[in-house]
């Protein structure tokens, strides 16, 4: 671990401290006596933020953790998801109240959705989807902009008790075609395209090609978003169906059913350390009370006079949690922004904060160290004025670009809250309070009320401030997953394998305690990699190159980057019959990930190598070829079968070869 030693012996000379605001110290939604009720009943704790949603049926037991590491948390309660996040605002006299401020990324392309509209488009969309023979349990894919369709679409799956798995509208058809199989989806949401830096971008054909992978899709409801030509063979009138056709004309009555709190509600496919992605599963009621309660206390949300935006994707967790179920439960306004930061201009996320008085803004580090590099003078032309609390996910933030988030976005007013998570948890686990908690930047700092997480050594022990280890959470909470889809074995194996005995969840990311007992998290620890926020398995990209035909042998690692965080970097050994592959090999390969996975998994680097560092037992050493990914010098190559290759490789690259 002398990389992470190095980078924390950086991060501990980090001093600067920002004490909560003492006007939103004084009316913070949870204050500081929160954490000691939650650790001496965590339950109770637990059923109390379950009150937040409306019950059915209430449940007999709060948590089952008969059968660990498979948890039951609400036993016996039944609840609908879609009526938690729509219809109960309605009926409490809220259905005025703007739910979604969509801003098309085409200039003057918005329009505000109130509680009643979405009430009235999720029950035509739960008839639609119910026509087209969806019933509960079935799985529905959904592959879409980020148009209010989506929300939509989300929505009265959960109405109907049809578990959506969304995938990533950035994702190729390789990508989504497997995630079709593997959770059998029968219908498929998209649209024609959308709005990304300028122009339509189509989807609609991606889903094409994806069926002709797989048999499992019976119908394709399409969104018409930018009118684009779909071309002679982009319609098939057996499958496919327009939006406009089924979902407007269909009745706007409909009485969602009370489905039990273990019902599942999503899949989200997330890389692990195989090539295949992981379905991660996502149960009603633990889930909506993890998200519900999570939004409420770290954003200390106050539905009345907030304006709420985040600016990520439907297609990750935290579109699922901090766009749909956690602010629309809690009945937040929220701007929905389907484009790219800096179409048409670059200024066009900090126009809209001004806008619509955003008062709540959440994004990534990746997004902020962008428009570092772009200067304080593009958002100082804009009044942010209404910003009162920042939050940051998705990857560790480095001091520098905290600092000029809180102060150039944020004014030097705003509590920035840097959340720490993962799919698999479902909702935030370790982050400040804006009300409570002072910022350190750089740092998560504590498990929120009703979280136990811990850093531990190899053997399970909590290490002392001041070191660092493994992050693990000790015990369980509602919004935790359920299983992988479809793989239970899987499951144990990689979140509850490592400290077994103990009962441990194994995140996969290593941290630090500082001398306070605060914690930094410092990174994966596993063979995933984070571009921009977005995980990555090395082994699905070294999949990817392997199946090129001139491709013999791949290893990829996740070099560090400024821009992304981290980037994949590849060494190849081609095979014979490919010679030198040919003039253009790099960006052939480069575009062969590209249209595998998605934009997002195009290696930033490629080599060609002759040979690649391995061990005797013919494991490839990363360590080693992260070192020459970051241009440093290569570390201890005693145990490598061949300490030669190393000294190959270098003088390949440097000679260009
Ligand atoms: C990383 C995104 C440091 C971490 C919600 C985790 C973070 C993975 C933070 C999950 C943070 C997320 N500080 N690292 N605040 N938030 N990560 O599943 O490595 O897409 O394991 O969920 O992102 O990524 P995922």
């Amino acid at each position: 671990m002398s990389e992470t030693n190095e980078t924390l012996s950086n991060l501990l000379h980090e001093e600067r401290r920002f004490e909560p605001p003492a006007d939103l110290a004084a009316s913070a939604n949870l204050t500081a006596e929160a954490y000691e009720r939650a650790a001496a009943d965590p339950e109770a704790f637990w059923a109390e933020q379950a009150e937040r949603l409306d019950w059915s049926q209430k449940w007999d037991r709060v948590l089952d953790w008969d059968d660990p590491p498979f948890a039951k948390w609400f036993s016996g309660g039944t609840l609908n998801a879609s009526y938690n996040c729509v219809d109960r605002h309605v009926e409490a006299g809220r259905g005025d109240k703007v739910a979604i401020h969509f801003v098309g990324e085409p200039e003057g392309d918005a329009r505000s959705i109130t509680y009643a509209e979405l009430k009235d488009e999720v029950s035509r969309a739960a008839n639609a989807l119910t026509s087209l023979g969806v019933a509960a349990g079935d799985r529905v894919a959904i592959y879409m902009p980020m148009i209010p369709e989506a929300v939509v679409a989300m929505l009265a799956c959960a109405r109907i008790g049809a578990p959506h798995t969304v995938v990533f509208g950035g994702f190729s058809s390789d990508a989504l075609a497997s995630r079709l199989t593997d959770c059998e989806a029968k219908v498929v949401v998209t649209a024609d395209g959308g709005y990304r830096r300028g122009a339509a971008s189509a989807l609609k054909p991606a889903v094409d090609e994806a069926r002709t992978k797989t048999d499992v899709v019976e119908k394709v409801l399409v969104v018409r978003r930018t009118g684009q030509d779909l071309g002679a063979d982009g319609w098939d009138d057996a499958v496919d169906v327009w939006w406009h056709d089924v979902v407007d004309t269909a009745s706007a009555e409909h009485q969602p059913e009370a489905f039990d709190a273990e019902h599942p509600l999503y899949v989200m496919y997330t890389s692990g350390t195989t090539g295949k992605p992981k379905g991660i599963l996502h149960t009603t009621g633990g889930y909506l009370t993890g998200a519900a309660y999570t939004h409420w206390a770290v954003f200390d949300l106050k539905p009345e006079t907030d304006v709420y935006w985040c600016t990520a994707d439907i297609g990750w967790v935290t579109g699922h949690s901090y766009i749909v179920y956690g602010p629309l439960a809690n009945g937040a306004t929220q701007v929905l922004y389907e484009g790219t930061p800096d179409s048409p201009e670059r200024g066009r996320w900090w126009k809209i904060i001004a806008d619509y008085g955003v008062t709540i803004f959440y994004t990534a580090p990746t997004a902020i160290r962008s428009f570092m590099k772009q200067g304080r003078e593009i958002p100082d032309r804009h009044d942010m004025s209404s910003l009162r609390i920042l939050g940051s996910v998705g990857e560790p933030i480095n001091p520098e670009a905290y600092v000029w988030y809180r102060s150039v976005i944020g004014g030097d007013r705003t509590p920035v809250v840097d959340t720490w998570w993962q799919t698999e948890t479902g909702s935030i686990m370790i982050s400040p309070l804006p009300g409570v908690t002072h910022g350190k930047p750089g740092s998560a700092m504590t498990p929120i009320p009703g979280v136990s997480a811990e850093v531990v050594d190899e053997a399970g022990e909590a290490v002392p401030n001041g070191s660092g280890g493994y992050l693990v959470l000790t015990r369980p909470w509602p919004a935790m997953l359920r299983t992988i889809w479809g793989d239970d074995e899987r499951f144990k194996d990689t979140y509850w394998s490592r400290f077994e005995s103990l009962g441990y969840y194994f995140a996969g990311d290593g941290a630090k305690k500082d001398e306070d007992g605060d914690i930094w998290v410092l990174g994966r620890v596993d063979d995933v990699m984070n571009v921009s926020g977005h995980r990555l398995s090395t082994t699905e990209i070294e999949s990817a190159l392997v199946s090129h035909p001139k491709v013999a042998e791949a290893a990829v690692v996740g070099a560090s980057d400024e821009d992304t965080g981290q980037a994949p970097c590849a060494f190849v050994i081609l095979r014979d019959e490919a010679g030198d592959g040919g003039k253009d090999i790099v960006e052939e390969l480069r575009n062969h990930v590209r249209k595998e996975i998605g934009p997002i998994a195009k290696p930033r680097q490629v080599m060609v190598v002759a040979e690649l560092p391995k061990t005797r037992s013919g494991k490839i050493m990363r360590r080693l070829l992260r070192d020459v990914a970051e241009n440093r010098e290569i570390g201890d190559v005693t145990t490598l079968a061949d300490s030669s290759v190393m000294d190959l490789i270098s003088q390949g690259i440097s000679s260009g070869k």
